[in-house]
């Protein structure tokens, strides 16, 4: 049995905070931003939570799905940005939809939570145990951002992607997934906790380090090869040919990147749409948002071949390769 996507939705916050605004709190420009990442403007979450627009997206996929939330028998909520320890998101989703049938958890990938959440609905599908399931990317990054840095605070915006993954003849046809923890410091977010407790006088848990810390060129380095990589390992995996790839969706972080990507496997580069323009990297949510626009644009045709790789802190890679 295969997984397929039988519906998608996303929830952007209304807000929006374009380069030129940026360039008025820190050092940076408009040319700057465009010419480094793409990135053009990005949606900040103003009062809405993580849970709230996970569930808003969540609702979306059931509608476009035809699912009920009933129906639902696990929900996987990937997030790197939760404001709680817990309950789950996935369980304030749950709640929230109504979902009452599900199990629900979330998922720690990063920028790939949203490729392990799908490989992991994948292998409850394959193995017979779920028919039904709900995966979620959901991210509210301008929480973490330390907005006096920018060197990282112009890179990330906020939102949620939802799919909904069913048995079917047709759908996932293989899939990678990697993580090399030795490389970990290279992009990293301690949390915000402030520990109350005192040892030899210092403080534990310093607010400098609760923000997103990134050595920009080593993850570039690391996404620029990895990620073709695991394109060509998915590829030889399924025996497909690469023409017969209609779209390969790639994690938005940065233009450049995914440009190197098309280059490195000699495809054209109208194969891989991109929204970072308009919403900047929002982690694990920011694959099935572009998913979500693709498919009601009516860009996504039942039987295309599609590729979804994801990359980010970990560090942390995956690719998968399904039948629409
Ligand atoms: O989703 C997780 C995955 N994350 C990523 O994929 C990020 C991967 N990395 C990147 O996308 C790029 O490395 C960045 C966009 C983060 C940075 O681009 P870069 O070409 O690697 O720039 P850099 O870090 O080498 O910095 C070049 C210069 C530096 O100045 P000096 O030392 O040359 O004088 C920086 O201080 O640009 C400066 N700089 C800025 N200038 C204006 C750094 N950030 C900014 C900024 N505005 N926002």
């Amino acid at each position: 049995m295969k997984t397929r996507i039988t519906g998608t939705g996303s929830y952007l916050p209304e807000k929006i905070i374009s380069n030129e605004e940026l360039a008025q709190w820190v050092d940076t420009s408009d040319e700057w931003i465009s010419t480094r990442t793409g990135i053009k403007k990005r949606r900040i979450a103003a009062g809405e939570t993580a849970g709230e627009m996970a569930a808003r997206a969540a609702k979306r996929a059931l509608e476009n799905s035809g699912t009920s939330s009933e129906q639902i028998q696990m929900i996987i909520v990937a997030t790197c940005s939760k404001e709680q320890c817990f309950p789950s998101l996935a369980c304030q989703v749950q709640k929230a939809i109504g979902a009452v049938s599900a199990a629900a958890f979330d998922l720690s990938a990063a920028c790939s939570g949203f490729l392990y959440a799908l490989n992991t609905a994948h292998a409850y599908i394959r193995a017979g145990i779920y028919e039904k399931i709900l995966i979620v990317g959901t991210e509210v990054l301008s929480d973490l951002v330390d907005w006096t840095d920018r060197s990282t605070c112009v890179l990330f915006g906020d939102g949620a992607g939802a799919v909904v993954a069913e048995a079917s003849e047709e759908g996932m046809d293989g899939f990678v997934q990697y993580a090399d923890g030795s490389k970990g410091e290279v992009l990293t977010c301690k949390g915000r906790s402030r520990k109350k407790f005192f040892q030899d006088g210092e403080e534990d848990g310093k607010p400098e380090d609760s923000y997103i810390s990134m050595n920009g060129q080593e993850v570039f380095k690391f996404a620029v090869k990895k990620v073709p990589e695991c394109i060509e390992q998915v590829l030889e995996q399924t025996g497909y040919e690469k023409e017969k790839i209609r779209w390969y969706f790639l994690h938005q972080a940065n233009s450049r990147i995914i440009r190197s990507v098309a280059k490195r496997l000699e495809e054209p580069e109208e194969k891989f749409p991109m929204n970072l323009m308009e919403y900047g990297n929002t982690s694990a949510a920011s694959i099935p948002i572009l998913l979500d626009e693709m498919n009601r644009k009516g860009e996504l045709v039942r039987g295309d071949k599609v590729i979804l790789s994801g990359f980010g802190a970990g560090l942390t890679w995956a690719a998968a390769l399904l039948t629409w």
